[in-house]
This record gives C-alpha cells, sequence and structure tokens, in this order.
C-alpha cells in the first residue's frame, strides 16, 4: 500500500484546501464552510468505523480517504464549470497520492458505465472520468468511501434514502430518476452488513 497520510497531515490538507477555496474568486459561505468541514469529518469517522469492523480493511486508510474524498471543492465546482470528483483526481495526483485521487474519482460514480446525462456535471469533465474509471477495477474501499459519503448528509448521518432526497433537492433533480443509484448503493451497504456482521446503520444509529 502506498504510503498515506498521517491524521495531522491530512487535517492539515483540509484546511490548505478550505484555505485555497477561501481565497479564491468564489470562496465558501461560511455555512457551506461549515457543512464541509461537517461532512468531511463524519464520512471519515464512518469510514474508519466500518474498516475497523470488517477486520480486513485499514482503519487509517479509510479515515484519511473519507477525511480528503471531497478536496476537488478547493474550487467552486458550479461557478469554475468542474466537476469536483475529477478535479480531486487531479489534484491529489499532483501532490503524489494516487489512492486520495482515485477516491475523489470513484466515490460519485456508482456504475462505471454511466451515461453523461445521468449526472448534472459537465458532460466533457464526465466523458473523462468515464474514460478513466475503465482502467480501475473497484474495491471495497471505493465501495465503502461511496456508501460512507452516502450515509451523511452536509455532517448529519441519515439513511441512504434521506441523502438522495437531500442532494435531488438541491440539484433539482427528480429522486425518480436517481432509483438506479439507490438500488446500488443498497447492495453496497447489504455488502458492508455481511462483511461487519450487523446493520451498518445500527452501528451509527441511524433510524430507518
Ligand atoms: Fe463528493
Amino acid at each position: 500500500m502506498e504510503q498515506l497520510l498521517s491524521r495531522n497531515d491530512a487535517q492539515e490538507m483540509l484546511e490548505s484546501i478550505i484555505s485555497e477555496r477561501n481565497s479564491s474568486a468564489h470562496p465558501f459561505r461560511p455555512e457551506w464552510e461549515q457543512e464541509f468541514r461537517a461532512h468531511s469529518g463524519a464520512v471519515a469517522h464512518i469510514a474508519e468505523t466500518i474498516a475497523f469492523k470488517t477486520l480486513y480493511l485499514n482503519s487509517e486508510k479509510a479515515y484519511i480517504l473519507g477525511l480528503l474524498h471531497d478536496c476537488g471543492k478547493y474550487q467552486d465546482e458550479y461557478a469554475c464549470h468542474k466537476f469536483h470528483g475529477l478535479a480531486g483526481y487531479y489534484y491529489m495526483l499532483e501532490k503524489g497520492y494516487p489512492d486520495l485521487a482515485r477516491a475523489s474519482l470513484t466515490h460519485t460514480f456508482y456504475k462505471k458505465d454511466f451515461e453523461p446525462n445521468e449526472y448534472p456535471f459537465p458532460p466533457d469533465d464526465l466523458k473523462i472520468c468515464r474514460r478513466l474509471l475503465q482502467d480501475i477495477k473497484y474495491d471495497d474501499y471505493d465501495l465503502l468511501l461511496q456508501l460512507s459519503d452516502m450515509i451523511n448528509d452536509m455532517g448529519k448521518t441519515c439513511t441512504i434514502e434521506y441523502r438522495i432526497q437531500s442532494v435531488c433537492t438541491r440539484r433539482n433533480i427528480t429522486p425518480k430518476n436517481y432509483a438506479w443509484v439507490e438500488r446500488i448503493l443498497k447492495n453496497i451497504k447489504h455488502h458492508f452488513d455481511q462483511q461487519c456482521g450487523c446493520d451498518i446503520y445500527s452501528m451509527f444509529d441511524i433510524l430507518k
């Protein structure tokens, strides 16, 4: 396994991502920054807790991947017309962290052969993502990050359904169009329920 950052270094990197965003032309609003911090920290905690319970995933690695999975938000993806997953991929590759680059790229794509019109991001970025994903065989870290990201909404731990509803509301998408996302994520949850020997929701006191 590649050498990962220490927790302290990862936290420092998160702070530098926030500073970079806040010194850009499109800074976080205070409430967005708060949500970004809360979500990043919560996804790190969720990924670490599940990884620890599986006995075969490295919980330290899971924590770091969770903390920095949204590193592409160092710029405003809407104002800059750049999908944060791809921006974060390049950002981390440049810094020499391919595992973190990979998590940034894969955490949003629940199937690798998605159609660009299934996501509300710039089509050119999505085409590049599809091409990059062809060379990646998803492993349990990719799936762990996808699940951890989708059971936390802006810092609040929640069901997959709640998270999808919230994302759809924010992006003005009809939830019916994301039924396939719910189906795949429920399969991923089922996989980790089995690997952990318990219901993932019960680990985080998530009420169904
Ligand atoms: Fe993300």
